[in-house]
């Protein structure tokens, strides 16, 4: 009896929890302005069938294909009124066209929306969202996403296929170059960043565009890495790692939300209705729109759970899809559907109300041509300070992961060798997805880079990315032989992350490692710089490199940024947002795994029969929040203002944080949880908070976190949002791979 009451109690306190966590959370919703839902019934109430249907009908412009051509003939469907958003179009006059054809051409005049995929910049490139995720810097990123969408919108666009917010804890993946990383916190905070940096506080700010937070769900755990492969999860994991960013979405008001690719637990998630009803709108009350991915609907014929595009379409409708990219389906079948009575029309009509409320949120009903000022545009694009705030962020996101005796920052007076077959490169270093950016040399090198800051330097190519020719690496060692220090600028192509771009093998081109051997023989110190899109297999490279750089494909001022950060103008600061395997067989390796029952890192364990390879550590080459500075930091004194929290009473958990070496710079503060004993296992430690601080050489700052019960929060197995009393270990560390030194507990 008194466990039964004791239960109940609990429940109770669960579930006020969990309200009180809702209402926190409220979500925006696009549909509370009375007068534009009043103009909606009332150009609802005059539109036809075929009319409406056009609404949830996007087509592409321009041969910019990420899937199947298809060469519709949109501009007579334009003209009929069965197109509602185009997309791909790049160009002001173009779309001034376009959006001339459907205001003056159809019978109803309804102006067209305009989607892009400004991933990480428009003309100015900012480094690629993986990288960009290391600087663990939320104010940079809503700025940088806040100036893409500015000189996006600048030439008529009025909608972004951004952000993506896939977690994803598989390198082999090529799309982790567009994603935030392993891990479901940080990748959270930085959702909501991006979504109010793309949309601004207004969606009628001419500045901004609509975002669309993609691709839901679960598109990051495909097996085997192998881009649009099947995901296959339990729903606890679904809804603990992977729909959290998505949540974030959604109460950061992301006004779209794009299917992904793949199928679900046997469900394609393009006619999902778990994911596009139950959840994302029933559970979360989001009231925007959601848009298929590249064909999607069509090639549910392949996944195998129709057998005609009309059935196709009738699932995705039904589920909760408004709008077909490019597949043509909706445009083609829908109104048979209706009148088979297969799909009912006031589904339609739901769909079309989505979708022209944003057009009224947007303002294109007072002027479709408001986001078209070929003035604005001029005075935008590549404005001075965008390519300055590209420079910093660059440098900001830039990982230094060795950094044997200092060898780094590089003096004026040493003698450099650049070698490398990405040194004087304009192309790939701008990575993949880089909307209207211009790969024609316009962007800085880290030749270019070098030569701006009259650096003392010789430079030799060496050898290509990829092919076999070892002819340049005579000239390579000459110059390195007459130098102090080579830089080396080695890795991927833009291509080979991004999407498609899966990879059984993550390291760098073999021809690339010949060359480093070769210079290793020299016995010169060398200084690895990486180009890549993805974690590595460092493995060998950290043995025989000094120093190792990560940045990623760093923009247009890459060049510039590398040899800030080499030089020191910069000290670098950020942190892996993805572990860095030892090799491929240890995919998937990231932080926050579960212990398993034979943990190999316990003192009583029979050493051989534990969970873990025989031929490599379980660890990373580098773990999740790892990297070096030029200065040093040391944590004391973790303080918590009580050893028990409470629904009503967080604590509050800081650590004394001193610069002690000899440079100024910034630390990433990194706080984690872990759940001791929980109804269901629970991860070995848990990011909870982080903090980024600049700090003087000598100086001390006290950094503060605040552990609420929400921070406790999982679903358990009954899918339940809960946090259990009980113990929590906890940690203020420089990364993930440092032991527990407190606890605190939680009582109901
Ligand atoms: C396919 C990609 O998966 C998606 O991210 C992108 O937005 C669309 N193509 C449109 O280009």
């Amino acid at each position: 009896m008194i466990n039964i009451m004791r239960n109940a109690l609990i429940l109770l306190v669960v579930m006020s929890l969990l309200l009180s966590c809702e209402q926190k959370n409220s979500v925006k919703h696009f549909s509370s302005n009375a007068e534009v839902e009043r103009k909606l019934d009332s150009l609802l109430s005059l539109m036809t069938l075929e009319e409406k249907i056009g609404q949830t009908v996007l087509f592409s412009s321009h041969s910019t294909v990420t899937g199947p051509v298809m060469n519709h003939n949109y501009i007579t469907y334009l003209k009929q009124g069965q197109v509602g958003a185009i997309f791909n179009a790049t160009n002001a006059d173009f779309i001034r066209k376009l959006q001339k054809i459907a205001v003056e051409e159809t019978r109803l005049g309804i102006p067209l929306l305009f989607g892009y995929d400004v991933i990480h910049g428009y003309k100015t490139i900012f480094p690629i969202p993986l990288a960009e995720s290391c600087s663990w810097d939320l104010k940079l990123l809503e700025k940088t996403a806040k100036v893409a969408s500015k000189e996006a919108s600048s030439i008529g666009l009025n909608w972004t296929f951004a952000p993506m917010i896939d977690v994803s804890r598989d390198p082999r993946w090529g799309r982790v170059a567009e994603g935030n990383g392993e891990d479901t916190y940080l990748a959270s905070k930085i959702t909501t960043a991006r979504v109010k940096g793309i949309q601004g506080d207004d969606l009628a700010d001419p500045q901004t565009l609509l975002s669309c937070a993609k691709h839901f769900a679960a598109y990051g755990a495909p097996q085997a890495g192998r881009d649009y492969h099947t995901v296959d999860m339990s729903e606890i994991t679904l809804r603990n790692v992977y729909l959290p960013p998505f949540k974030s979405a959604v109460q950061a008001g992301a006004a779209t939300f794009m299917t992904a690719f793949n199928e679900l637990n046997g469900v394609p998630a393009t006619a999902n209705p778990f994911l596009l009803d139950q959840i994302l709108r029933k559970e979360w009350g989001f009231d925007g729109f959601v848009v298929t991915d590249y064909t999607s609907v069509n090639e549910m014929i392949h996944h195998g759970n129709v057998n005609t595009l009309q059935e196709a379409g009738e699932e995705a409708i039904k589920s909760g899809v408004d709008m077909d990219m490019q597949g043509g389906v909706f445009r083609k079948f829908l109104a048979k559907s209706v009148k088979s009575g297969k799909v009912d029309e006031s589904r339609i009509t739901k769909a079309a109300r989505s979708v022209l409320r944003m057009k009224y949120l947007l303002g294109l009903f007072d002027d479709p041509y408001r986001y078209l000022d070929a003035q604005n545009a001029s005075d935008v694009l590549l404005h001075p300070s965008h390519l300055e705030l590209a420079r910093t962020s660059a440098a900001k996101s830039m990982v230094l992961l060795k950094n044997k005796q200092n060898i780094l920052p590089l003096r004026s007076s040493q003698k450099v060798a650049l070698i490398g077959p990405l040194a004087d490169d304009e192309y790939h270093i701008l990575g993949n997805w880089i909307g209207q950016g211009d790969r024609s040399g316009t962007a800085v090198s880290v030749k270019e880079g070098f030569e701006a800051r009259g650096a003392h330097f010789s430079y030799a190519k060496g050898c290509e990315i990829e092919a076999n020719n070892k002819e340049g690496f005579e000239k390579a060692l000459q110059v390195a032989k007459n130098a102090d220090v080579i830089v080396l600028v080695a890795g991927e192509t833009e291509r080979m992350s991004g999407e498609a771009a899966s990879r059984t093998s993550i390291s760098l081109p073999d021809i690339q490692k010949e060359l480093i051997a070769a210079l290793n023989e020299t016995g010169k110190p060398i200084v690895l710089v990486l180009f890549n899109g993805r974690p590595l297999d460092l493995s060998w490279e950290s043995t025989i490199s000094d120093a190792i750089l990560e940045t990623w494909f760093s923009g247009t001022a890459g060049g510039h940024a590398i040899t800030d950060v080499l030089y020191g103008d910069v000290n670098p600061s950020g942190k892996l947002t993805m572990s860095f395997p030892r090799n491929v067989g240890q995919i998937p390796v990231f932080y926050n795994e579960k212990h398993t029952g034979r943990p190999h890192d316990i003192p009583e364990a029979n050493e051989r029969y534990t969970s873990k390879f025989i031929d490599v550590p379980n660890s990373p080459l580098y773990p999740f929040g790892f990297g070096l500075s030029y200065t040093t930091f040391d944590y004391k004194n973790v303080t918590l203002s009580s050893d028990t929290l409470t629904t009503q009473n967080p604590i509050t958990v800081s650590v004394e944080v001193t610069n002690s070496g000899n440079f100024d710079g910034e630390e990433i503060v990194q706080l984690y949880i872990k759940d001791k004993v929980a109804s269901i296992t629970r991860p070995v430690k848990e990011l909870k908070g982080f903090e980024k601080v600049f700090l003087k050489k000598g100086e001390m700052q006290r950094v503060s976190f605040e552990l609420t019960v929400e921070d406790l929060m999982f679903y358990n197995s009954n899918l339940e949002w809960v946090a259990e009393p009980g113990v929590f270990e906890l940690m203020i560390a420089p990364n993930s791979d440092h032991p527990f030194t407190h606890f605190f507990k939680f009582k109901i």
